[in-house]
């Protein structure tokens, strides 16, 4: 108890590739996309636009809206996938720009659960210690980790940043509780490979590329039970029925899924976070984004039970429950 988010921001790049604009990179079309996925547009980075960049610019926003200084923020942790350098971490940059000076920082990668895991390792830090400030951020640039020739996946993803300062505040209940899973065994079904071996004595010849791989059809069977599960798990854990939530932020993958999330819930959908129309699947980002613009908004309000949601490479996923 105590634990809270005292603010969130995020920040998508300023260029917008729409369906149309896809369907002159390969053979699909606005009609086909929006039936099976409900998106419309994605944002995407323009050159010299890094992970890094957009992640800088969603933890500023989110120290002003918590009125916390950089020079506060014990800890700083970057969940993705598609950092522009594998070394330093996204998050040792996202220090340096900030102006972090009192911080450490590193990445993790859970995929498109990334943010509810880092949000969870925050959690256990303030937990531990109340006087830390940690700037928990989810960024992506998947533009630059699709094959561009590969309808199946390339209509499917943007990029986006978005970050949640958490802290202490004596006397709030904020973070209740999470449940997350991984299970390496169907890792095949979604998958990026590292770049391929530098080593000389080793050759790969068949190395598939750096870019999203994924077998659409049974990633949507499995997501759809995974969410479903953590979500009545966490709320079983948290002796909380989920006519109490006000509102339900699942990550973005396709409106299908959560269509099909909401059916199974039986959740109405006024209160379930949907924005995947505008930006597609940004992976780590899509919670924190679509969290930030419910905060902004309007749509959670002091005292409102949040459950959050996730399901990702790996696979990886889970739900978290905040009292806000
Ligand atoms: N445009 C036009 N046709 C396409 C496209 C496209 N962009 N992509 C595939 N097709 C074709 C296929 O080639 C196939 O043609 P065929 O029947 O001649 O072989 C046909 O459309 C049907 O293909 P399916 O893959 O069976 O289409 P499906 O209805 O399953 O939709 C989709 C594909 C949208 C990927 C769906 O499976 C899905 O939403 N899966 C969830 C995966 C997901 O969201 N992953 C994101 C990462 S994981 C996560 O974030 C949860």
């Amino acid at each position: 108890m105590g634990v809270v988010i005292l603010g969130t921001g995020s920040c998508l790049p300023a260029k917008i590739v729409t369906n149309h604009d896809l369907e002159k990179i390969v053979d699909t079309s606005d009609e086909w996309i929006q039936t099976r996925t409900g998106i419309r547009t994605r944002h995407v980075c323009g050159q010299d636009e890094q992970t890094y960049n957009l992640a800088v610019e969603a933890g500023q926003r989110a120290l002003d809206a918590a009125g916390v200084t950089a020079d506060e923020i014990g800890l700083i942790i970057v969940a993705t996938m598609s950092s522009h350098t594998l070394m330093p971490a996204s998050a040792c940059l996202v220090q340096r720009d900030l102006g972090a000076v009192n911080a450490f920082a590193y990445d993790i990668n859970a995929a498109c659960s990334g943010f509810l895991f880092a949000l969870d390792l925050g959690y256990k830090y303030v937990q531990a210690d109340h006087g830390m400030k940690i700037l928990v951020i989810g960024a992506e640039n998947l533009s630059s980790r699709l094959n561009w020739s590969d309808r199946n996946t390339c209509i499917l993803f943007g990029d986006g940043a978005g970050a949640a300062v958490v802290g202490y505040r004596e006397g709030k209940s904020g973070y209740m509780g999470s449940r997350l899973l991984s299970d390496g065994h169907l890792w095949k079904l979604l998958y990026m490979y590292a770049p391929k071996s530098s080593n000389p004595q080793i050759v790969t010849d068949d190395h598939p590329g750096t870019h999203i791989v994924m077998e659409g059809r049974e990633v949507f069977k499995y997501a759809v039970k995974a969410m479903e599960d953590a979500i009545h798990g966490v709320l079983a854990k948290e002796g909380v029925a989920l006519d109490d939530v006000k509102l339900l932020i699942p990550h973005q993958a396709n409106i299908r899924i959560l269509n099909k999330l909401a059916e199974r819930l039986a959740i109405d959908k006024e209160r379930v976070c949907i924005n995947v129309s505008e930006y597609g699947n940004t992976s780590a980002a899509s919670i924190p984004i679509a969290l930030d613009e419910a905060v902004r908004s309007g749509r959670i309000l002091q005292d409102d039970l949040v459950l959050l949601c996730s399901f990702g490479g790996g696979f990886t996923w889970g739900a978290t429950l905040i009292k806000w």
